[in-house]
């Protein structure tokens, strides 16, 4: 059977798609704060990579492993729901299946654990000048 990254239709539909979603997480109110010092290129670029090493297609991703990059930003649940429903529009206006629309965001919740935190003190702090990323919602 193929896999996800080839009924997608590869890398350059996985680009697509982050294109859209990081224009969408950009433009939130409240997504979009935590992503202001960060250059849109840059993740969507990381993010693409990332996913296509999930997806069954190149393992081309050299970045850190999410729960490393993310252990300075305190993200709620409600705040992953937000990010999760602009990812499905996202999927759904680059025109993907149902069904593979359903196996991505399968793997996107995998990391809903690693990334989702209760309070600062869930938050791991490498170097003492480290500032915690967390915005309350607008
Ligand atoms: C509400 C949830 C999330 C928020 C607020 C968030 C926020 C961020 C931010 C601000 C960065 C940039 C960090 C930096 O460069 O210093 C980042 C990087 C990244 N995130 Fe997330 N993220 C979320 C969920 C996810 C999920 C679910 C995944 C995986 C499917 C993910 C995968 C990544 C990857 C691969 C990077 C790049 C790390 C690197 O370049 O080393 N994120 N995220």
């Amino acid at each position: 059977m193929l896999s996800l990254y080839d009924r997608i239709g590869g890398m350059s539909v996985i680009e697509k798609v982050q294109k859209i979603f990081y224009d969408k997480v950009y433009n939130h109110n409240w997504l979009g704060l935590y992503f202001k010092h960060i250059d849109q290129k840059h993740i969507e670029s990381q993010q693409a990579k990332f996913m296509s090493g999930l997806m069954g297609g190149p393992k081309i991703y050299m970045g850190s492993v999410p729960k490393e990059a993310h252990r300075i930003i305190l993200a709620t649940n409600e705040l992953f729901d937000v990010r999760k429903g602009l990812l499905i529009e996202s999927l759904k206006e680059a025109n993907i299946g149902q069904s593979e629309i359903d196996e991505w965001i399968k793997k996107d919740e995998a990391f809903r654990s690693v990334i989702v935190k209760k309070s600062i003190s869930d938050c791991k702090k490498v170097y003492d000048d480290e500032e915690i990323i967390y915005y309350e919602k607008p």
